[in-house]
Order: structure tokens, then C-alpha cells, then sequence
């Protein structure tokens, strides 16, 4: 395996779990106390947007509050250590890998701090306060459209094809924290295997693809993330050390 080619890491809600941001599919989880249809669908926010906009305005207080855990820091640490690329892709709408020192993210879900026109398409940077049903877009100055710059199901994720470009590129590829349970980000273990690519789970228990992957280890992210870490580098340092030699 060569060791200073490309990481790619897919990251789910399980890595924000212990800055306090909760998961979707857990017993207790996001969708076992809201209606995914009515809050997360175009449809849901066409026939009722202040619902809709009252979810993501309590989950933007939530994460704003947040803070970035030790799994969010390791990988942060890998990106500025390792000696070959580290390329982050997120399902997660929060901020925790910028406030964790990370650089190369793509936020395939969208991010919770940005804002939509449903009508002319503009996204902007809005991290402060709530979303108001009758807001005005800056760039079309139509009322009423304003929405979280998230992707809904029945939407297309962002960056498919640089994300394509990445996977087809890695060496190894970490999912972290994921179900496994949405497409297009379940199926990237299978195009990463398909690339030549070394797979790995880390995940609190095995997710709906684990078998997929060539590698998998259980616990908390907080835990395990930084250990495999300490892993990659360590590997990094004794084939420098080789290389020197
Ligand atoms: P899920 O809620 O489906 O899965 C979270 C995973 O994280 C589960 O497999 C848990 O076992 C695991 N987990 C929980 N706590 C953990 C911890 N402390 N450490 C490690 N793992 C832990 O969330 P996602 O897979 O991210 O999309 O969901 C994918 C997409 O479905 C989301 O982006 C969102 C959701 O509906 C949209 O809203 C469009």
C-alpha cells in the first residue's frame, strides 16, 4: 500500500455525535421525533415553510453552540501532518471540521450556515440568528424563498463529480460515523473498491455496509478516530525514516 497518496474521508453524523448534535437513524434520533417528508423534502417546504424553517432554525441554535471533539481535531491534525493529501466529504450540515483546523472539505449535504434563494438559486453565507419565512433575497429581492442551504431528499448532492475525482484518486477511504443507509455517499466504499482503494469503517457499531468494507473497527469516534490516526502517522513516520535510510 503506498503511503503518501491520497486519504479520502466520508464523515456522517456519527463524528458530531459527541459534540452534542444528535444522529438521524439512532433509537432517539432526528428522524424519530420529526417528520423527515414534512422538513427535509422540497414538498415539505413548499406546503409549510415556517415548519420547516422552525427545524432548521432550532438545529442552527444547536450548532452554534457546538463545538468541534476530539475526532473533528485528529482529523484536522492528519490533514496538517500527513505527508500525502487528506480530502474530507461530509453528509454533515455543521461547521466542525472548519472550527477543527480542517481545509479540504466538501460539504456534499450542504452547510447549515448558508442560506438558499428557492427562487434565482443564490446561496450566501447567513451563520447568525434564525431564517425568516418573509426574508428577502439579496441577489432577486424576492420575498419568501429563503431556505437552508442543505440538500433535501429528491435533491442532487453537491460536488458529485469532484467527489468522483477524489475517490477514483485515493489510496484509502475512511467512513466515519455513517449509516450507510443514503445514496449516493453509501455507494462510495464500493467505488473506492472498484478504484483500488483500501476501505475502512470506523463507526460505533457495524453500519448497513460494513461488509463491504476490508477493515472495520467499533466504538465511539472520539475514541477510535484518534487512535487510527496515531496509526496512519506513525505508518507515515517508520516509511519516511525508510525512504531516508
Ligand atoms: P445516521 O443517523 O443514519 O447514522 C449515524 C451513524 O453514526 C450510526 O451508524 C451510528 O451507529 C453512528 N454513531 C453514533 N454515535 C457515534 C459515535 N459517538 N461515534 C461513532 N459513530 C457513532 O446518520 P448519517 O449516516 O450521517 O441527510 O445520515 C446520512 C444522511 O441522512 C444525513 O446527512 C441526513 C440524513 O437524513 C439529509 O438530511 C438529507
Amino acid at each position: 500500500m503506498p503511503l503518501y497518496d491520497k486519504i479520502l474521508i466520508l464523515t456522517g453524523a456519527g463524528l458530531s455525535a459527541e459534540s452534542g448534535l444528535g444522529t438521524f437513524r439512532e433509537e432517539n434520533g432526528i428522524w424519530s421525533k420529526y417528520n423527515f417528508e414534512e422538513v427535509a423534502t422540497p414538498e415539505g417546504y413548499a406546503a409549510d415553510p415556517k415548519r420547516c424553517l422552525d427545524f432548521y432554525n432550532m438545529r442552527r441554535d444547536l450548532h452554534h453552540k457546538a463545538t468541534p471533539n476530539t475526532a473533528h481535531k485528529a482529523l484536522a491534525r492528519l490533514e496538517a501532518e500527513y505527508p500525502g493529501e487528506v480530502v474530507i466529504v461530509t453528509q454533515n450540515i455543521d461547521s466542525l471540521h472548519e472550527a477543527a483546523g480542517s481545509h479540504r472539505i466538501i460539504h456534499m449535504h450542504g452547510q447549515i450556515d448558508r442560506v438558499k434563494c428557492n427562487d434565482c438559486g443564490t446561496t450566501y453565507d447567513y451563520p447568525y440568528g434564525t431564517i425568516e419565512v418573509n426574508s428577502i433575497c439579496p441577489s432577486c429581492n424576492v420575498q419568501g424563498q429563503q431556505r437552508p442551504d442543505v440538500v433535501w431528499f429528491g435533491e442532487m448532492p453537491y460536488d458529485l463529480d469532484e467527489i468522483q475525482k477524489e475517490i477514483d484518486s485515493c489510496f484509502l477511504f475512511i467512513s466515519i460515523g455513517t449509516s450507510g443507509s443514503v445514496y449516493p455517499a453509501a455507494g462510495f466504499v464500493n467505488m473506492a473498491r472498484k478504484a483500488g482503494a483500501h476501505t475502512v469503517e470506523l463507526n460505533l457499531e457495524p453500519s448497513d455496509g460494513a461488509v463491504q468494507f476490508h477493515e472495520a473497527h467499533q466504538g465511539k469516534a472520539t475514541e477510535i478516530v484518534p487512535r487510527y490516526v496515531d496509526k496512519l502517522m506513525h505508518e507515515a513516520a517508520i516509511a519516511q525514516k525508510k525512504v531516508v535510510r
